[in-house]
């Protein structure tokens, strides 16, 4: 996972002011495993939120799009591109809420780049990872054994039901518990800009 910022001079000018503190964050918490891992809210069609625990696959490059990795088949997929990852960091103790609008990178995807992204994303991701893809459609009757005895997957070509999942986020509450007395920031993306504001915990 590339948790780095893009070296090219015009990409850095347009990384998000919230950037920073969370490459800080993810680097002050860079020992626990752990701290990768963020929970991702959507909004199911009755209107009840939808929460699940997703890997954050750092950014893709040249802009502020977090990237995720999912199947296709799984119900998050066609509950609307509404979405807010709440990522906590128990090192340093402190929160980030994205909210954004979500982008699903699938097989029919149009834009080449993208498409190009969804190969490296499948290439980056372990064996383990890869593998599950192949497994049997999430969410239905338990199949019998013999359904998850698969070959490895071609590391090049991604599976049918692999997606890259981007969110684009507008809006970031970022927390920090540590401070007399805490600190809490909000940046919001207002007519292409971010506005950063200070306010009370
Ligand atoms: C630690 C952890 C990491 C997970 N990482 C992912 C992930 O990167 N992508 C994913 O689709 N599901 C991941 N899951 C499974 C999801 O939490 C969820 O169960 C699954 O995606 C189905 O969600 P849905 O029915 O809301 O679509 C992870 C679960 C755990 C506990």
């Amino acid at each position: 996972v590339d948790f780095s910022e893009p070296s090219s001079t015009p990409d850095k000018a347009a990384l998000a002011p919230w950037r920073s503190p969370l490459a800080h964050a993810l680097h002050r918490n860079r020992s626990l495993p752990n701290s990768r891992y963020a929970q991702l809210a959507t909004v199911r069609p009755d209107g009840f939120p939808a929460n699940r625990t997703l890997v954050v696959r750092g950014f893709l490059p040249g802009g502020n799009q977090l990237r995720f990795v999912t199947d296709g088949r799984s119900e998050k997929v066609g509950q609307g591109d509404r979405a807010e990852l709440c990522w906590y960091f128990p090192k340093t103790r402190e929160q980030f809420r994205i909210r954004g609008r979500l982008r699903l990178v699938d097989a029919q995807c149009a834009d080449e780049g993208l498409l190009k992204a969804r190969r490296v994303m499948w290439h980056e991701l372990s064996d383990g990872a890869r593998l599950s893809f192949l497994w049997p459609e999430p969410g239905r009757e338990r199949a019998g054994a013999e359904a998850f005895v698969i070959d490895p997957p071609d590391n090049r070509v991604p599976a049918r039901d692999f997606c890259l999942l981007l969110m684009e986020p507008i809006y970031v509450d970022h927390l920090e518990l540590r401070g007399e007395p805490q600190n809490r920031c909000i940046y919001r993306l207002e007519n292409g800009e971010w506005e950063m504001s200070s306010v009370n915990p």
